[in-house]
Formats: C-alpha cells, structure tokens, sequence
C-alpha cells in the first residue's frame, strides 16, 4: 500500500540537490579535520545559531549526550522537563552514560516555569546533595506537540541559571521550527543557551546528522566526548554535504510544514472538536486527543493504517507529523481516514 507518513519528520528522503550535493562532496578524514564539507556545515551551523563552533555527530542523540558529557560529571545534577526527549526517548543515556542525577520538572505545555526551576537548584554547600549543574530545554518540545518556549522564558532561564552557576543546553532538535513560530531566529533563541543541538535530519530533511554548538573551549572538550562515544567520523562530508543544502534556507521547510499542520489540525478539529484545539499547535506537531472515543483507543492507529495513513500513537494520544512529503493531497486522505475511523465506532 501506498501510506501517507505521519509518524515524524525524520521519515523525510533527501532532497534532488542533496542527492546532486552528495555526489559532488569533497571528503577527507572527518576525524582528523580533513574533510572540508563536514568544515563547512561545523562553520555554517555556529554561524546560524551565533555559536564560536560547532561539531557534526551522527544523531541528536549523541548531540545532547556529548553536550551532558562535557559539562557534568558523574553524581552531578540536570534538570529535565519530564516528558523531555532527553529523559524518556533517548535509552537513559544521560544517566547510563554520563551517570548524571536527573531531577525531571513536569510542565505540561513543555514550557518550563522558571519558578519551578529556581525552587529546585542546587548550588554549592552541603556535599551531601547532587549539585545542580545543567538545565535542558527542549524546543520545540516534541512531546507536548511542537510547542515554543518564548524568548521571554528562555532569558528567565538564562538568568536564573548563570545566577546560579548553571549551563543551560538546548535541545533544538527542531530548531528552525521554534523560530518560526516566534517570527524570530534561531540566533536569537540560542543567544539564551549556552550550548545547542539541532538536527538537519528531521524537518530540514537530510539523511543523517546533528550539529551541536557552542563556544570554542567547550567545543574542543565536546570533540573529545564525541571520539569517546565513537561519533568520529571519516569521509562524513557525504552526508554533510547534504546537511549543508539543507541549511541553506533552513526556515523555508518550517514556514511550509507549518501552514500544513494548520490546515491538518482545523480539519481534524471540524470532524470533532475534542480531537485538536488548532490555536495550540504552533509548529508541525498536531496531537490528536482521543479522550473522547476510549473504545478507539487500543485500536485507533492501526484502523488509521488499514486506510494507508500512518501515525504515532502513545495512549489516547495520536501524533501526526507534517513535513516535506506532507502536501494537500496527503492531508485530505489523514482527515478522510479519521473521519471514516470515527464514523465506524
Ligand atoms: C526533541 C528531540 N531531541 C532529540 C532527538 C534525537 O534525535 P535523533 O533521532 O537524531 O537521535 C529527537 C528525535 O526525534 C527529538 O525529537
């Protein structure tokens, strides 16, 4: 069966010019610094998020791994939205790995309250207690459907974290999609981070590979980190070269797959207003809530792709992606597979 893929973003193909970027890519030893592409996408990337450096690794996992390895030590602390990627979706890497204490905060919209973190910093003094050493943010949140941490929050956080001696890093798996949103940029957003990883690999469309950014000297503890967890890489300049094209014009995507999401979310709202309430999606992540249809529930993703429409469920809630291969067509068949799935309940 031909599907429409709503499940992510990451199930984006490569574009012609990356295909056409790819073949023509001048490689060299990533590891030892030889490769010029994978140079140029490191220069590129610091650039876009107004970083000294940057530095290529094969996922956002191992971005935001790398990222927790070079500032906290073992038995030291980081604070975490509880349904933060980092916390749930990324194997316990960062307590496995980098044997941090994980103090999850809950904020449901996936925007942390400043005054919740402020109520739960450590700082130094009594060496019985894990000192708090790192805040992560994530934004877009993913879980919480795409949704934008505002330049406000973020520099209230900024604050309150140098006040205390803390890092924030970012988690910018979605980036150009939060900046967007806030009419802004991801310059501008990152201004409040001290660190930042984002994917070219999700919406913007490249094969593989994530950059994480920063300033120079944590930059070179970062590289060490990345050898560490065996993300250097040798002739990489093939996928950065499509990484590259898609940093081109990384805002461009977003603009679109967000009109889509949109137009996907005021159509499912129209088959039933407890699906979706379109004013809450704000990038390219529709959550769709089930809770009115709990007999649908165990089933509803599966009926979805017996109609040849794919998407993530967790529980009563159904994720739906919009991205490059998401056009008109492609969400007229998701609200049609809705539609029929509720009318046959
Ligand atoms: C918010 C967020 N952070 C990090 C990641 C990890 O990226 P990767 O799949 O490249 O490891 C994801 C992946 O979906 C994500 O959504």
């Amino acid at each position: 069966m031909d599907y429409v893929d709503f499940r992510s973003d990451t199930v984006t193909r490569p574009t012609q010019a990356m295909m056409a970027a790819i073949a023509a890519a001048e490689v060299g030893d990533a590891a030892r610094g030889d490769d010029p592409t994978v140079n140029e996408l490191e220069r590129r990337a610091a650039e876009l998020v107004g970083k000294q450096a940057a530095v290529f690794v094969p996922s956002g996992t191992m971005g935001n791994l790398v990222a927790v390895l070079s500032h906290v030590s073992p038995g030291e602390e980081i604070i975490l939205e509880s349904a933060a990627h980092m916390y749930n979706s990324e194997g316990g890497a960062v307590s496995g790995l980098a044997g941090a204490v994980v103090r999850p905060v809950t904020a449901p919209s996936g925007v942390l309250d400043p005054d919740d973190i402020a109520a739960v910093i450590k700082g130094e003094g009594k060496d019985n207690v894990a000192r708090t050493r790192l805040i992560c943010v994530e934004n877009t949140h993913n879980a919480a459907g795409g949704t934008v941490t505002p330049l406000a929050t973020m520099g209230r956080l900024h604050g309150l974290a140098a006040g205390a001696g803390v890092v924030i890093h970012l988690d910018g798996a979605r980036l150009f999609n939060a900046a967007v949103h806030l009419d802004s940029s991801a310059a501008d957003i990152c201004r409040h981070a001290d660190t930042v990883m984002f994917c070219v690999s999700k919406g913007l469309g490249a094969p593989v590979g994530s950059l994480l950014a920063g300033d120079d000297a944590f930059i070179l503890r970062a590289r060490r980190k990345v050898r560490m967890v065996g993300g250097g890489m040798r002739q990489a300049g093939i996928v950065a070269a499509a990484g590259l094209v898609a940093l081109g014009d990384p805002y461009a995507q977003a603009r679109s797959d967000h009109c889509t999401a949109g137009v996907l979310a005021a159509g499912l709202a129209a088959i039933d207003a407890s699906l979706v309430v379109p004013q809450n999606v704000q990038t390219n992540i529709v959550n769709c809530r089930l809770d009115a249809f709990p007999e649908l529930v165990p089933h509803f993703a599966v009926r979805l792709k017996e109609r040849g429409v794919l998407v993530l469920q967790s529980g009563s809630v159904a994720r739906f992606v919009t991205h490059r291969h998401i056009d008109e067509g492609a969400v007229e068949r998701g609200l049609a597979a809705v539609a029929d799935t509720l009318q046959r309940t």
